[in-house]
């Protein structure tokens, strides 16, 4: 096969090839205080000084999900880790509500406080990012999200010597379609000098 991206289906394409994505479970407070909270896999770290990620919801303009919309209007967020436990709340929380409904509460999810920003975090997630909007970006029909990381929770229980130790997290990614896949099957390679 080769051809054209669309061709292909462009999202089957490079949602099925660029694998695992990490998941960005975003929580967000709407101007009328409802807790909102989805799954984003189009994910990523950009930089570290200053440390910032991005996500990247379909959509531009008026026709925004609630995640950016939320975004946009208070410039602030949270991004939670999902770990195999949390998978399938995080997929619960995916479900298109109807306006107000949290998708805390059709979750069955705790929420805990934000010390930074005006959000709840999943009470639950090992690893939780509180951001501050840098920067908005429409890319074609999607709008790509950057945060700064302003505040991290990290929990003991994933933590090594002071610091997140990854073979503890048991983060979970997205590949297409309904497959997941846990970080459980692990192997090391020494980098070259
Ligand atoms: C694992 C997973 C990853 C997803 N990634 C994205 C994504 O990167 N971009 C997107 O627009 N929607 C993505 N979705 C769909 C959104 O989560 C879904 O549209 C959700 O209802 C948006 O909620 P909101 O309107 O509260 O922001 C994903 C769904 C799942 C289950």
């Amino acid at each position: 096969m080769k051809g054209e991206p669309s061709e292909f289906g462009a999202y089957r394409l490079l949602a099925g090839a660029v694998v695992p994505r990490p998941i960005a479970w975003v929580s967000s407070r709407s101007g009328d205080g409802v807790d909102n909270l989805a799954p984003y896999s189009f994910f990523n770290v950009v930089a570290v000084d200053p440390p910032v990620l991005m996500f990247a919801p379909v959509g531009t303009g008026e026709d925004l999900k609630d995640t950016p919309r939320n975004v946009l209007d208070t410039e602030e967020f949270v991004v939670n880790v999902v770990t195999a436990d949390l998978a399938e709340a995080m997929n619960a929380t995916s479900a298109t509500l109807a306006a107000g409904e949290s998708e805390f509460d059709h979750a069955g999810l705790e929420k805990a406080d934000a010390e930074r920003v005006d959000a709840a975090r999943v009470a639950d997630a090992r690893v939780a990012f509180e951001c501050r909007l840098y920067d908005a970006i429409e890319v074609g029909g999607s709008t790509m999200i950057l945060g700064e990381v302003v505040y991290a929770h990290v929990d003991d229980d994933v933590a090594t010597a002071g610091a997140l130790d990854v073979t503890k997290l048991d983060a979970v990614g997205r590949l297409s379609g309904s497959y997941y896949a846990t970080t459980r099957d692990r192997f090391a390679m020494e980098r070259p000098p």
